[in-house]
């Protein structure tokens, strides 16, 4: 699909559908509802008094032209409450709106800039809520699919009209940087462990690096033995699949500091290992590197955006898969930064892999760290599907996250790292082990990896709860959801120095 902008009258353009709005409690049309109204003769009054249009969030109802305008059909979208509306609701109505049209083999869109000026909402911040929206929530995962779907059409314009053609197309092109990322995600997250292996995540970067121009290196077993990445090595020694270490690099100021040091779990399959899983749900797995991916496609959007700032991406990649020569419960492992781990279970892969890509960061002169890692079933539990679990050691550079997927709609909730919870972690014949009791698992598994970080100011996202979904709702697709690929790439432009 491709996002135009435009400006003129909404009205007059001749498309397939025309898209305005309506808040929920509002008597008569407003704006560009108003005007379509007043052209077909009273027809969105008379559906609003009917009780047909109420305006309810993502309520959208089609209206045929049948000559009386330029475009074929209107829509009336509901934006709910008009002081409840956010760019999240903008963003919304608009991926649903489009994954409508597209329904009805709609091939031309058009749009006014939705709530810009309400509740603070610049018309900047709008388009891009917009623009996200339709790319977002247009996004299908078909490339395994070989019959051609008959009713599955394809919205090849969407016109969106405002007042300055150039600001215009400027946000349209950072909300399109923004959702192709996440969607980059997506697909990386949803193709399946017999196609996304170790070798084939690294394959990607190399792309992305050549397509972008970002710096690349990737680390082979060799090297890792050299670095003494124990914890990677381990998890990965039960597989055929030879493990990988991707190092992207972003340089957007003439300087050798990395100012941020973005870190992805990359298990492109988790078994569970020896300590195998049920196999319900296990298919899911083969989104156990949508940390690891999520850091990859932000890289890539920066290069496209080109803030004044360095940043550098570590996916530390592996299979994690049961077999003769499988890590055991109970062997002890050292991490590159020298610290033993008693391994009490195999299931728990993702703070050892990542142990060594935090080693790696510190070592590498890492001045902040974010980790994004499916690490626990425990985060689902406590936070469910709305928010990921934020837990640091820095509050300034949490807060700074946290507010980042405010206005991304990718919410986080903080959870604790009192020094309580580090007894769970005390092993009697290492320096540590890498499972806590039955209780806070959440939060044990952060309170592991920040052994590896010690006092380098440090994120850690637990995304367990957030990456995958079963059900469609606004501009989230089911599947993998691309969290928090938008919040990320935020948080780094804010980061930048003024
Ligand atoms: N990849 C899983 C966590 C996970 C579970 C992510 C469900 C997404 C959905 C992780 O490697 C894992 O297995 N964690 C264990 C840790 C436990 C053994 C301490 C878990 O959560 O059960
Ligand atoms: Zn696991
Ligand atoms: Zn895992």
């Amino acid at each position: 699909m491709e996002i135009k902008a435009a400006t003129g009258d909404l009205l007059k353009i001749k498309c397939d559908a025309i898209v305005v709005n309506h808040y929920e409690g509002m008597k008569r049309p407003e704006g560009d509802a108003a005007a379509a109204d007043k052209a077909l003769g009273g027809a969105i009054t008379q559906l609003i008094k009917q009780g047909d249009i109420k305006g309810k969030p993502n309520e959208i109802t089609l209206i045929h032209s049948l000559g009386k305008l330029p475009a074929a059909r209107i829509v009336v979208a509901g934006l709910g409450k008009k002081k409840e509306l956010s760019t999240n609701k903008i963003r919304s109505a608009v991926a649903e709106t489009c994954r409508y049209l597209r329904g009805k083999g709609v091939g031309s869109a058009a749009s006014g800039v939705q709530g810009a000026g309400v509740n603070d909402i610049k018309t900047g911040e709008a388009v891009e809520a917009m623009t996200e929206g339709a790319l977002l929530g247009l996004y299908t995962f078909r490339r395994h699919i070989t019959q051609k779907e008959n009713n599955f059409g394809e919205i090849k314009n969407f016109i969106i009209i405002g007042k300055e053609k150039g600001a215009l197309e400027k946000t349209i092109g950072k909300g399109q940087i923004l959702a192709e990322a996440a969607n980059r995600a997506r697909d990386m997250v949803n193709e399946p462990a017999n196609f996304m292996t170790p070798k084939t995540m690294a394959e990607a970067a190399r792309q992305l690096a050549a397509t972008y121009g970002l710096k690349v290196e990737v680390l082979e077993r060799e090297k890792m033995k050299e670095l003494g990445m124990g914890g990677l090595l381990g998890v990965s020694q039960g597989s055929q699949q030879p493990p990988r270490f991707i190092i992207l690099g972003y340089r957007g100021r003439p300087s050798d500091e990395i100012d941020v040091t973005l870190v992805g779990k990359g298990i492109t399959f988790d078994s569970g290992g020896i300590d195998i899983k049920p196999s319900e749900g296990m298919e899911e797995m083969k989104g156990d590197m949508a940390g690891g991916a999520s850091v990859m496609a932000t890289l890539a959007a920066l290069a496209q955006l080109k803030p004044k700032i360095n940043v550098t991406a570590l996916v530390p990649a592996t299979e994690n898969l049961p077999s003769g020569t499988a890590m055991k419960p109970g062997d002890i492992i050292s991490a590159m930064n020298g610290k033993t781990i008693e391994v009490l279970n195999t299931d728990a892969e993702g703070r050892l892999i990542l142990a060594d890509a935090l080693s790696y960061a510190k070592k590498t002169g890492a001045k902040a760290i974010i980790d994004v890692a499916t690490l626990t079933g425990a985060c689902h539990v406590a936070l469910g599907s709305v928010c990921s679990g934020a837990f640091t050691n820095d509050q300034a550079l949490a807060d700074k996250v946290i507010a980042a997927g405010k206005e991304t709609g990718e919410l986080m909730w903080q959870l604790p790292m009192y020094e309580e919870y580090k007894e769970q972690l005390k092993s009697d014949v290492a320096d540590i082990k890498n499972i806590g009791n039955r209780w806070g698992g959440a939060i044990t598994g952060a309170k592991f990896l920040e052994e590896f970080v010690d006092k380098t100011p440090w994120v850690h996202l637990d995304i367990a709860g957030t990456y995958y979904t079963d059900k469609e709702k606004g501009y989230i697709t089911k599947g993998a959801t691309g969290i928090p690929v938008r919040t990320l790439i935020n948080l780094v432009l804010a980061m930048v120095k003024k």
